[in-house]
């Protein structure tokens, strides 16, 4: 038996729901495994926040330091500002803990409709790696005279050579283990100097890497692109900003952001990894036992994966894809009716 012991920050709103769907579904395929987790549960969130001023403690970073890695659900709510759950939470964990690739997979499953004609199941399988500890999201930058006509506000972009260079690294390999095609999302023509700056550094790597076929797009074009033409893509690397806009579109291209999955990897295992659903905490629909728990629940997947358990990672992932193809049980995102644990029930029969 292998055991693993994991940090869990169910969060906000949905979080609480899809959280634990996803644990059922790790405990059930862990059984099968010999793989077994013990959770240690945390409460940051923006309840946290309204009550004690903080989404986390002062010393939370070294409460989970220790963890083999870090589940998450969402965390946000209405009446806490969003760069406070996003920079009291979820950013220092992504930088302290060197969490420097994001990796988000897109599939259209079979069975499940997407909203663009092109998307077709089976033909759709991205994977986008997004920069996660600079760019654009960068602590430099200022506002000065406030209230004033004369007002301003600046905010510095932060390109590192270490920085890009290990994320396209990292990129390039994955690209290698899957059908050995890059794309790199740039805007050299308006940006002048950190993306001309990124787009050599590419070249440069791309150099190391002549297995992987590889071409840039400029992110404005990518986007009509992934509408377009979603299947001609397998691995498309971007900065902070740039990944983030495009695994919601392709996410959104897939069927609906209920059903992604992400990873923040420190690839060094110096520190924790954290999973987490790309979604947020949904207050639209949150507390109804309605949400989709197929993001939480691949991104479970994501988990067991890096954790050494490959084999158990592909039967969630087939059980997710079982269910759509062979059953109309769907949440209502998806055009159906069935509840959170109603969908996680059909799934946990699959496994
Ligand atoms: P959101 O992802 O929470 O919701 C967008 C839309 O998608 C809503 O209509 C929601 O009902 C629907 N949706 C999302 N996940 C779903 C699921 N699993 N099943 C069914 N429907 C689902 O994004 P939004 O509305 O922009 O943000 C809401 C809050 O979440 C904000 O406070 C935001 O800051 C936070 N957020 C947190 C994230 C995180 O914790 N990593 C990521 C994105 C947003
Ligand atoms: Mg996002």
């Amino acid at each position: 038996m292998t055991s693993h012991r994991i940090a869990l920050i169910p969060g906000d709103g949905i979080g609480q729901e899809v959280v634990p769907a996803a644990l059922t579904v790790l405990e059930a395929v862990g059984n099968r495994h010999g793989v077994s987790f013990t959770y240690d549960e945390f409460d940051w969130s923006c309840r946290r926040y309204l009550d004690e001023g903080a989404m986390m403690p002062a010393d939370g970073l070294d409460q989970i330091r220790g963890h083999d890695a870090i589940f998450l659900g969402a965390v946000g709510a209405p009446g806490v500002p969003d760069h406070v759950s996003l920079w009291g939470l979820l950013i220092p964990i992504r930088r302290q803990f060197r969490q420097y690739v994001n990796l988000r997979p897109i599939r259209v499953f079979d069975g499940l409709e997407s909203p663009v004609r092109r998307a077709v199941a089976g033909e759709v399988d991205l994977v986008v790696v997004r920069e996660n500890v600079e760019g654009e999201y960068s602590e430099i930058g200022g506002r000065m005279n406030r209230g004033f006509p004369e007002e301003l506000a600046v905010q510095e972009a932060v390109f590192t050579r270490a920085g890009v260079t290990r994320l396209v690294d990292y990129g390039f390999s994955l690209a290698a283990r899957r059908r050995g095609y890059l794309t790199s999302a740039t805007k050299s023509n308006g940006i002048v100097h950190t993306l001309p700056f990124w787009d050599e550094l590419v070249a440069e790597r791309a150099a190391e890497h002549p297995e992987v076929r590889w071409d840039q797009e400029h992110i404005d074009a990518l986007c009509a692109k992934l509408v377009l033409d979603p299947g001609r893509f397998d691995v498309i690397v971007g900065s902070n900003l740039f990944g983030d806009i495009l695994s919601d579109l392709a996410a959104a291209v897939a069927g609906g952001i209920g059903i992604a999955p992400a990873a923040n990897l420190n690839p060094e295992r110096d520190f924790p990894s954290m999973f987490e659903p790309v979604h947020g905490s949904a207050p639209d629909i949150a507390g109804r036992g309605i949400a989709n728990p197929i993001g939480a629940i691949w991104t479970a997947a994501m988990m067991l994966d890096h954790l050494g358990h490959r084999e158990a990672a592909l039967e969630v992932e087939s059980a997710i894809a079982g269910v759509l193809a062979r059953t109309s049980v769907r949440t209502s995102d998806l055009g159906g009716t069935a509840s959170t644990t109603d969908f996680t029930k059909t799934l946990l029969e699959f496994l």
